[in-house]
């Protein structure tokens, strides 16, 4: 190819999954589809340097983390790039330089993996697109997606915006295994600026990795039952984004949320991600809605940390009870406060 050197720079945001992805089968399929709102303050800004270069026998790059060198998250890039190379064949033709930047910070226990990995597709997409130029702008996301997914399985839901779903599920049109789509219904709107708290419990590193999780799933007592489920709720959130039902949003992603964690509870080796303060703030989140009505709720991922998740026309009464009754749950007194945004975006 012609292209001698040059540089991309893109944001992609971390995102909360409301119905679960959690086992896998072989090429990062997920066992069942999932669905997530994309975040917009939670975001992994990278910068990719790319040069042409003599020698193509191997991968060749530099990793930058907040301006710094870092060894340590090399392996899983080189892991990403041989994943990629068939669907993106020039990337031994450059050396890279990637330097990447969390706007949440740094070992919060908040996963960066789906928003660095987002980041990085979009990049590597950007130089693609640059070598081909008469792709679409459909193709473009929807292969950035897919490549995500390779990195993070979660990934691939960090591309779009708002609501994405990832799976294939027969009546969600354009659905797939492969990539995240939008979701192509009616959202009701309870949903606009949905608000996303999240409280930062443990900022220890995970005990279990989230690979670890999903290979658990294999041979797992309650797995197929699972990823039906999953499918079912699935199913309930299409009615309940059209009609704004906040009643039944709540039952079914604190159901998910708690399903998730059991499913780690009931593996073989069995293990628990949640740590007391997570319960206490369980417990005081329905103690509030039942005092309130307000319709607040939390979910979690495969961590400590909770994820308040509430309408925007309840955002002072909620925060104020966040400030009052969570936040001595909180690792020195950490939140992040986060709503629903619009996906990657180039800078
Ligand atoms: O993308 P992974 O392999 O890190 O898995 C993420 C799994 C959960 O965050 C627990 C659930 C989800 O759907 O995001």
């Amino acid at each position: 190819s012609t292209i001698e050197n040059g540089n991309f720079e893109w944001s992609a945001p971390s995102n909360i999954a409301l119905v679960k992805y959690w086992g896998k089968k072989d090429n990062q399929i997920p066992a069942n589809p999932s669905v997530s709102f994309t975040l917009n303050n939670c975001k992994t800004i990278t910068k990719l340097g790319f040069e042409k270069r003599e020698n193509q026998n191997s991968f060749s790059f530099d990793l930058l983390f907040e301006g710094k060198p870092k060894e340590d998250f090399k392996p899983k890039i080189q892991k990403f790039l041989e994943r990629i190379e068939i669907y993106l064949p020039f990337l031994k033709e450059y050396h890279f330089t990637i330097d990447t930047q969390n706007t949440f910070p740094h070992s919060s226990g908040i996963a960066s993996s789906a928003s660095g990995m987002a980041a990085l597709a979009m990049n590597f997409m950007s130089l693609e697109k640059k070598l081909n130029p008469e792709m679409t702008e459909d193709y473009f996301y929807q292969k950035a997606s897919f490549l995500a997914r390779l990195g993070s399985g979660s990934a691939c839901r960090s591309v779009k915006g708002n609501v994405v779903v990832w799976g294939n599920q027969a009546n969600i049109e354009g659905s797939s295994d492969f990539f995240g789509v939008e979701f192509p219904y009616a959202i009701h709107e309870n949903f606009k600026n949905y608000q996303d708290t999240i409280l930062l419990v443990d900022k220890g590193e995970k005990q279990v990795s989230s690979t670890v999780g999903h290979d658990l799933m294999h041979n797992h007592p309650y797995a197929e039952r699972r990823f039906a489920q999953a499918h079912e709720n699935l199913d309930q959130l299409i009615t309940i984004f059209e009609n704004g039902n906040l009643e039944d949003f709540i039952k079914v992603v604190e159901s998910e949320a708690l399903t998730l964690h059991a499913m780690m509870m009931t593996s073989m080796p069995y293990f628990i991600l949640m740590k007391p303060n997570t319960l206490q703030i369980i417990n005081a989140i329905w103690k509030f809605r039942n005092e309130t009505q307000i319709p607040v709720c939390f979910t979690l991922d495969a961590g400590a940390n909770v994820h308040v998740l509430y309408p925007e026309n309840v955002s002072a009464k909620v925060l104020q009870f966040i400030k009052d009754e969570l936040v001595v749950f909180c690792q020195n007194g950490q939140y992040i406060c986060d709503q629903i945004g619009e996906g990657s975006i180039a800078l």
